[in-house]
């Protein structure tokens, strides 16, 4: 088998970040070797779409941000949250990053602690936070043409609505797709499609359109959150409830959702073509109404 080296895998160029406090040059950012992100992937992040400087959905990554805050037990009022804001339109700008299609990234880990101790370390360990902000490239001609994917188990804890640093298992599996040159693996507990390793799963069955609820056993994406949303007012028939294994061959399409597909037709499954092999009506409409409400959804 021969590696591919993806479009979406760039070049590491110097760019500005934030770590603690500072505004520096990427390759003078520096962890302590006690972070407990780094020793135990005890942390959070987010990742933001920003059109023309303007942030997409930031008070629903804001919700989702806090509530893994609380479940980890990692203290960050909301003042300090607050000012996340600023830093992540400064790294915008820095990065000249206004005027097109980016993302920042976010992530706060409990700290640094020494000695290395599972329990969580003293009160006063302040959490690491770090920003950065990058360039996003078009998927237009991928989305045109649909992508192939294929199931993995999944191997996951029974938290994963929480989106935490520890993605070894998401890693694991995005892997075995790309050496088969497969755009992304869907995760099969029991039976049951759930989402990708970096995207949530939606399908079309008996002309209803499908996904898995938000239980612990999918992260909840914003993508999603919209993609329902609009489906409803496009008045869809719609079923938070996941598509079985067996059912499988019944369904007419599939797609992907995430921060950086938006709406991601999918053609192929494990070798096995979706219907026609080509991207479906019901995606490209939810493609459609998805990135109108995108230009307004800025900014909530
Ligand atoms: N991935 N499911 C998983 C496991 C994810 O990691 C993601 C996001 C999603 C989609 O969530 P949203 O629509 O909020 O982006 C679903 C991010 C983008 C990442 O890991 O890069």
């Amino acid at each position: 088998m021969t590696m591919t080296m993806h479009a979406d895998v760039s070049a590491v160029g110097v760019r500005t970040v934030y770590l603690n406090g500072e505004f520096l040059p990427s390759d003078q950012a520096t962890l302590s070797v006690d972070d407990r992100g780094f020793l135990f992937g005890d942390g959070v992040y987010e990742v933001t779409r920003v059109l023309s400087g303007q942030f997409v959905e930031s008070g629903r990554h804001r919700q989702r941000l806090e509530r893994g805050l609380r479940a980890l037990e990692i203290p960050m009022t909301a003042a300090e949250l607050d000012l996340l804001d600023g830093v992540a339109e400064r790294l915008i700008n820095h990065n000249g990053l206004g005027a097109g299609e980016a993302m920042v990234y976010l992530q706060i880990t409990r700290g640094a602690a020494f000695p290395r101790t599972h329990q969580f370390p003293s009160t006063h360990t302040r959490p690491t936070i770090y920003l950065s902000a990058a360039a996003l490239s078009s998927k237009e001609e991928l989305r045109e043409r649909g992508v192939s994917v294929i199931t993995v188990p999944d191997i996951r804890w029974a938290r994963c609505d929480l989106k935490t640093v520890n993605l070894l298992p998401n890693a694991l599996a995005r892997q075995k797709a790309a050496v088969v040159d497969a755009y992304e693996a869907l995760f099969v507990r029991d039976g049951v499609l759930l989402e990708g390793s970096q995207t949530n799963l939606f399908a079309v069955i008996d002309g209803e359109l499908r996904t898995a609820p938000a239980t612990n056993y999918i992260l909840a994406g914003v993508t999603r959150d919209v993609v329902l949303e609009v489906a409803r007012s496009a008045g869809m028939h719609v079923r938070e409830f996941p598509v079985l294994l067996d059912e499988m061959s019944r369904a007419t399409e599939f797609f992907l959702t995430s921060t950086t597909n938006d709406v991601m037709p999918i053609v192929q499954i494990d070798d096995q073509p979706v219907s026609d092999g080509r991207p479906g009506p019901v995606t490209q409409q939810l493609h459609g109404a998805f990135m109108e409400r995108l230009s307004w959804g800025v900014r909530q």
